[in-house]
């Protein structure tokens, strides 16, 4: 088989015999086959439908000529055929008619003339006669004994003799057969056709699919940069397509996480590990007394201590993006919540002979108790650790007119630089260390910025170098907060 072929071989997906293709080509030849037989059926019908009523117009016809032929003679009033019914052209009509006839003497019992097809069609004047009770005059067929069928006109005059007059469907019978006949028999080359023509539809439909998954199979981990091509088309493939997209979006964002978690990791834990050795190094070489070994061995677990709560705090922070921690979607009061971490922060601020200021309006939002409490003090232990002595750090939460709650916090602190804080929400990153100033992991605000990611909330700086910093959380509102705007509760202002 040459290279042509053997495309041409795959392409018709012999090879997966139960694939989608056939499946398709399959599901859709059984429902043309049920509408074409429905089909022949119908016409089948309205075809027998239109010839009998051909058939039942000219018998009818027929019956009104043949009962004007006809006229009473006698005292008996006995139905005769009249001197017109035989001669001149009417002959030969008047003969016809009388192939198929039955005529009865007034009174319906006695018959006057029956003709031979008529009698053997077993119809009775009774018969007829019983029929013509219910409706007058009337059709039916009926089956003669040679196996043909017959349509029977009847009808009884005012006196009471009956005329019936019938016709072979002979025609109407062999027409029918026919139709059938040749629609059954070509009804196996138009299957074949259309069965042809759908398998080759059906690989043309799902061409573009092919296309999919072959592009799908040259993703890997390492190019998960790669896209699928939208077709344009905005059908079920492009919302597919889409769906794929942005599953290797996840994907490859939750690469990049792991990613940036091992170069964090390592980067932050580099430092630290090579000075705590250096430190151990030197002691061993210098150190004589133990005091000294015991100063070497105390700044070596403060380094360490440093370390542990550098990957407890990373490692966390990674959880927390990747989705592996759940976050609760829990009714919060951030004014109860802001009040409970304030207090714990009360001794802190009296250690750094702050003033703190509270005002808590009542604000309710939806979200997780745990990592609520994370985002109020991470930034409020940012406040009181970098705003020297006698400064003021202002705790305020509210609820807008339009329910949605708001923190703010702020010091008067040293500020920070514009150029610095597009930069302060990245991990790790910490303003110059400033001289003697308090020791950080540079993660906190991170968290901040990540926990309110999760809860849909923003978060807003403002800060002027030598004035101070305001961070503000903007929640989005509730539908519970937004019914029942809050009403200014009694401030709790504590001033210490
Ligand atoms: N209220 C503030 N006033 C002045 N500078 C601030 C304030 N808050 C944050 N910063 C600056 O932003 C940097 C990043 O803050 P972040 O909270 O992320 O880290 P950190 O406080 O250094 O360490 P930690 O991980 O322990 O919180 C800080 O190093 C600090 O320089
Ligand atoms: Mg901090």
């Amino acid at each position: 088989m040459n290279g042509a072929a053997r495309s041409w071989w795959r392409r018709l997906s012999l090879r997966r015999p139960f694939g989608l293709r056939l499946r398709l080509t399959v599901l859709y030849l059984s429902f043309f086959i049920v509408v074409l037989l429905a089909r022949g059926w119908l016409f089948r019908q309205t075809l027998q439908t239109i010839m009998d009523g051909g058939a039942g117009t000219i018998l009818e016809e027929q019956f009104k000529a043949a009962v004007s032929y006809l006229e009473p003679a006698g005292a008996e009033g006995r139905l005769v055929w009249s001197a017109n019914a035989s001669h001149g052209e009417t002959m030969p009509l008047v003969q016809s008619l009388r192939r198929v006839i039955l005529i009865t003497a007034p009174g319906g019992e006695q018959v006057i003339e029956m003709s031979e097809t008529f009698r053997r069609l077993a119809l009775t004047p009774a018969a007829v006669g019983v029929r013509l009770s219910a409706q007058n005059p009337t059709s039916f067929v009926q089956r003669s004994a040679d196996g043909g069928s017959y349509l029977v006109h009847a009808g009884r005059r005012e006196d009471g003799a009956i005329v019936a007059l019938g016709r072979s469907l002979e025609t109407t019978d062999r027409v029918v057969d026919e139709f059938t006949r040749t629609y059954l028999v070509s009804l196996p080359v138009v299957i074949l056709a259309v069965g042809l023509a759908g398998w080759l539809l059906a690989a043309r439909a799902l061409q573009p699919l092919q296309d999919v998954s072959r592009a799908t199979r040259s993703i890997t981990g390492d190019s998960l940069s790669l896209r699928l091509q939208r077709r344009g088309a905005e059908d079920e493939l492009d919302q597919l397509i889409d769906s794929f997209n942005s599953m290797v979006d996840r994907l490859q964002h939750s690469f990049t996480q792991i990613r940036q978690f091992s170069i964090d990791a390592s980067h932050e834990l580099r430092t630290p590990l090579t000075a705590v050795r250096a430190q151990l190094e030197l002691a061993l070489l210098t150190a004589q007394t133990p005091e000294q070994y015991r100063e070497a061995l105390a700044t070596a677990i403060e380094d360490t201590d440093h370390s542990a709560q550098v990957v407890k705090s990373l490692l966390y922070l990674s959880q927390v993006e990747s989705g592996q921690v759940v976050l609760a979607q829990e009714p919060l009061h951030l004014d109860e919540l802001t009040a409970r971490v304030a207090e714990q922060f009360q001794v802190p601020a009296e250690a750094g002979e702050l003033q703190l200021n509270i005002a808590l309006e009542a604000a309710t939002l939806k979200g997780d108790r745990t990592m609520m409490q994370r985002l109020i003090s991470n930034l409020l232990a940012n406040a009181i650790k970098y705003t020297p002595q006698g400064g003021r750090v202002s705790v305020e939460v509210s609820q807008q007119p339009d329910g949605r709650a708001v923190l703010a916090i702020s010091d008067t602190g040293p500020g920070i630089a514009a150029e610095h804080l597009p930069k302060i929400f990245e991990r790790f990153y910490r303003i110059e260390e400033r001289s003697g100033g308090p020791r950080g992991l540079g993660l906190g605000l991170s968290f901040v910025s990540l926990i309110a990611k999760a809860h849909g909330a923003n978060v807003s700086v403002d800060s002027e170098v030598g004035t101070g910093t305001r961070f503000t959380v903007r929640f989005p509102a509730t539908a519970a907060a937004a019914a029942a705007p809050a009403t200014p509760d009694t401030a709790t202002a504590m001033s210490r």
